[in-house]
């Protein structure tokens, strides 16, 4: 016999509430989901099961990882969280049939949560979505009204010594469902939600979770195989400068390929960096090792660079960015004049203050990718 969720609008909630907002059924299903559950005894005395336990002293709350449990202390509200939980209790999995509408490969895992009287999961935020079903008890759910970014839920918006990231504040602008057996919440990632078992009986809900892999996790495994994406023809091509210094890199004269997406401003910078190194790598050029620990000493008043020495520039916010021969050198220090009358062959040499702490490291720098003309 297949199973679906009763009176449940699909348009609606593909529309409406899928990765947005919440979606409250009440009385969604038929099935007795009791009679799966596992013995607890054997579950809290199992140590090859991980138990997180969430305990509440006052305002207080803390965290635990255990593998043995006793039993609850009834003095003091406790949830216990069991992932994959239809792992050991597997009919449990007939719990899919309500959530035919979900990609299989989306779901993570079933949780089991178990809370005496008082019992609650703290204020926090999850990043990924979530169904919730009551199974036994109730269980209130506070859910803020608006999903909150990253940033939101991190750092200053924590409670202090919270292991488990429980938020600091809450919305007092929030929505309240109680839930009761044969119940279903849906709650998006990104909502902030805070369950508390209000009864004096043990509430117990399971949680289907759904996997949500991280768009950066994806281009990190992928990058590789993306890139090859692109052929041969695939170039950078660049505009015909217009009266501009012939060493400036500038992202405008660019014309990268159509990249589906808009990088955010402050990570240009980035991107010319990278540029900027390709555009100035060097094949002729071969650092010459035996510098390396040689002492030089050099007049700073007349100091050449090796003519074969690629170079451009750019700037960004104060921030200067000298490339040579694929390398980068970033400082406040404007020697952009000198430079390109140098390499435009107009100068003889550049002059530095060695006492300058950022000219010194700049003289380090050139002397390390050995592009001083030694004379
Ligand atoms: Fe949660």
């Amino acid at each position: 016999m297949s199973h679906h969720i009763k009176h449940f609008d699909f348009n609606k909630f593909k529309t409406d509430h899928w990765n947005k907002k919440e979606y409250f059924v009440n009385n969604a299903h038929d099935l007795q989901l009791k009679q799966y559950l596992p013995d607890f005894q054997e579950l809290w005395n199992n140590p090859l099961i991980e138990k997180r336990v969430i305990s509440q002293e006052g305002d207080q709350f803390s965290y635990k990882i255990s593998s043995f449990l006793e039993c609850l202390p009834p003095s003091i509200p406790t949830t216990v969280f069991v992932q994959n939980i239809d792992h050991y209790s597997p009919n449990l999995k007939c719990i899919y049939q309500l959530l035919s509408f979900i990609p299989k490969y989306r779901i993570e895992d079933i949780m089991l949560s178990f809370s005496n009287e008082q019992g609650s999961s703290g204020p926090h935020v999850d990043f990924y979505d979530v169904f919730i079903l009551q199974v036994s008890g109730s269980k209130s759910w506070k859910v803020e009204k608006n999903l909150r970014s990253y940033n939101e839920c991190d750092e200053d918006h924590l409670q202090k010594n919270s292991e488990i990231k429980l938020l600091k504040d809450f919305s007092s602008d929030h929505i309240t469902y109680n839930l009761h057996p044969g119940d279903l919440l849906y709650v998006p990632s990104h909502l902030a939600h805070w369950a508390t078992n209000h009864e004096d009986t043990n509430s117990i809900s399971l949680s289907v979770g759904l996997r949500s892999p991280k768009i950066k996790d994806f281009i990190y495994s992928a990058a590789h195989e993306l890139a090859e994406c692109f052929s041969e023809d695939h170039r950078l091509t660049h505009s015909l400068f217009n009266n501009q210094d012939s060493f400036e890199l500038k992202i405008d004269n660019l014309n990268l390929f159509n990249l589906p997406f808009t990088l955010p401003e402050e990570k240009k910078s980035l991107q010319l960096i990278q540029l900027g190194k390709l555009f100035t790598e060097n094949p002729y050029w071969e650092l010459n090792e035996t510098n390396e620990n040689q002492d030089i000493t050099l007049d700073p008043q007349n100091i050449k660079l090796k003519s074969s020495t690629r170079f451009c520039y750019f700037i960004n916010q104060n921030q200067y960015f000298y490339f040579f021969n694929g390398e980068v050198f970033q400082t406040s220090l404007n020697l952009i004049d000198q430079l390109v009358l140098y390499f435009n062959q107009q100068n003889n040499s550049i002059t530095l203050n060695p006492d300058h702490e950022e000219e010194e490291g700049f003289i380090q720098f050139i002397i390390d990718n050995d592009i001083i003309e030694l004379t």
